[in-house]
């Protein structure tokens, strides 16, 4: 994994507790701007007693927030502000009593309000006496923080200042700024790639106000945009008709037809590096679209329909160093059918899913799918967030993309 970079111009929060283990956040802070980061810190009442305002500002050459209610930095700190533009909040050391109000919501210091506030990740870095941290009230207070989505590092054992051995020591600075460091360079596993996604259902119109569509929400693509993006990647989506907004850190681009979504995808393919194919395409448009809207009459109506280009299958044909990913929403014969189309339309995997099992296919937030490779092999997998298979399917992407690497050199 790449060091150093990954971390240049993050702005990190560092929360600094009370606890005998401060001093040693001094030295998180100092490795934390030596990877590049911009760190901002928040001390408790309790932190300033072991360690002072002034080390912090020397080593961070940033003001310190030291309360709500005391002096007021030269900027003007808000505990909004600060919780607005953290890419990350970290507390090194951790106390037990922080961690008790945190898992209750509790807001009554600059670094709770902060933290409550903030939609960044938050890691915590737990270091105590032993017999506080295996206390049951503690760990269903971090346990009730884990299930909030927060990280926990956990502490060493050795020994503590309390003059016991046992678990609740802070790991070492070295070892936080590395787990932080690792979260960033995750961020960053798709960086130099342009990736290709398209998502939601596109329409065949029939009048004016009429059209012929399919049940996509365009959920499943859009995770995988957004997963994608949150990788680093330059992301493109083509997104067909679906009610979700544009991409905040992606380019969105709007259609509605095959047609649109085909000559969209072709302007973007050649310098993409992967296309991800998630859109349930109409394979069929209406012969002739009436211009003004058709007027109901005694009989019955019927429509011609023309076959429309398959654009994967096009991919396949125009494909030099993309990697193509399909997907495949069957009702029967799951993996007959999934096989044929990997191989009819050249693609290096496909992902395919029985959109009649409860839990699967085109409205909900979860699916189930199975991976089927070009040498035969199939990777079956349970029930999950469609964010999570985003996972799944991008993981898959760059095992690819390290591959063909390793065969270049
Ligand atoms: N696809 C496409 N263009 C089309 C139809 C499908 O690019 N005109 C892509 C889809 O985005 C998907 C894959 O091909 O990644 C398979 O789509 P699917 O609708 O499951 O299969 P079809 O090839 O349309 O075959 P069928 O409708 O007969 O199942």
């Amino acid at each position: 994994m790449s060091s150093g970079h990954c971390m240049t111009g993050k702005k990190i929060i560092l929360g600094v507790t009370g606890g005998i283990a401060a001093y040693k956040a001094v030295e998180v802070a100092s490795r934390l701007r030596k990877a590049g980061a911009e760190v901002h810190v928040i001390m408790t009442r309790a932190a300033q007693e072991f360690v002072t305002e002034l080390t912090f500002r020397e080593i961070t050459g940033n003001p310190v927030n030291t309360g709500m209610w005391g002096k007021v930095a030269h900027w003007n700190v808000e505990h909004i502000a600060l919780a607005q533009m953290a890419d990350l909040v970290l507390v090194a050391p951790a106390t037990a009593n922080l961690i008790a109000k945190l898992s209750i919501g509790m807001a009554d210091d600059m670094l709770t309000t902060t933290i409550l506030a903030t939609r960044a990740p938050v890691f915590l870095a737990p270091a105590m006496n032993s017999n506080m941290f295996s206390n049951p009230v503690t760990q269903k207070n971090l346990e009730t923080l884990r299930a909030q989505g927060m990280e926990i590092i956990p502490p060493a054992s050795g020994h503590l200042a309390c003059g016991v051995d046992g678990v609740g020591r802070l790991p070492e600075p070295v070892d936080i700024v590395a787990r932080v460091e690792e979260y960033f360079c995750q961020g960053q596993s798709l960086k130099g790639r342009k990736i290709l996604v398209t998502a939601g259902g596109t329409i065949a119109p029939i009048d004016p106000v009429r059209f012929i569509g399919n049940r996509s929400s365009g959920k499943m693509g859009y995770a995988v945009a957004e997963e994608a993006a949150r990788r680093g990647a330059e992301v493109v989506l083509v997104l067909g008709v679906s009610a979700l907004p544009d991409l905040g850190n992606a380019r969105t681009i709007r259609v509605e037809t095959t047609e649109e979504m085909r000559q969209a995808v072709l302007q973007e393919f050649s310098d993409s590096d992967a296309v991800i194919k998630a859109a349930a395409v109409a394979d069929y448009r209406v012969k002739q679209v009436a211009g003004q809207k058709i007027k109901k009459s005694d009989d019955d109506w019927s429509i011609d329909l023309v076959r429309n280009p398959d654009i994967l299958y096009e991919l396949g044909q125009k494909k030099e160093h993309q990697v193509l990913v399909g997907f495949a929403a069957e009702t029967q014969n799951l993996m007959e059918y999934a096989k044929k189309k990997l191989a009819k339309k050249n693609l290096d995997f496909i992902v395919a899913n029985d959109v009649t099992m409860p839990g699967a296919g085109f409205q909900g937030e979860t699916n189930i799918a199975r991976l089927v490779f070009r040498d035969g092999r199939a990777e079956e997998h349970p029930m999950m967030k469609k964010s999570e298979l985003a996972c799944v399917i991008l993981d898959h992407l760059e095992g690819i993309f390290r591959e063909r690497c390793a065969r270049v050199e």
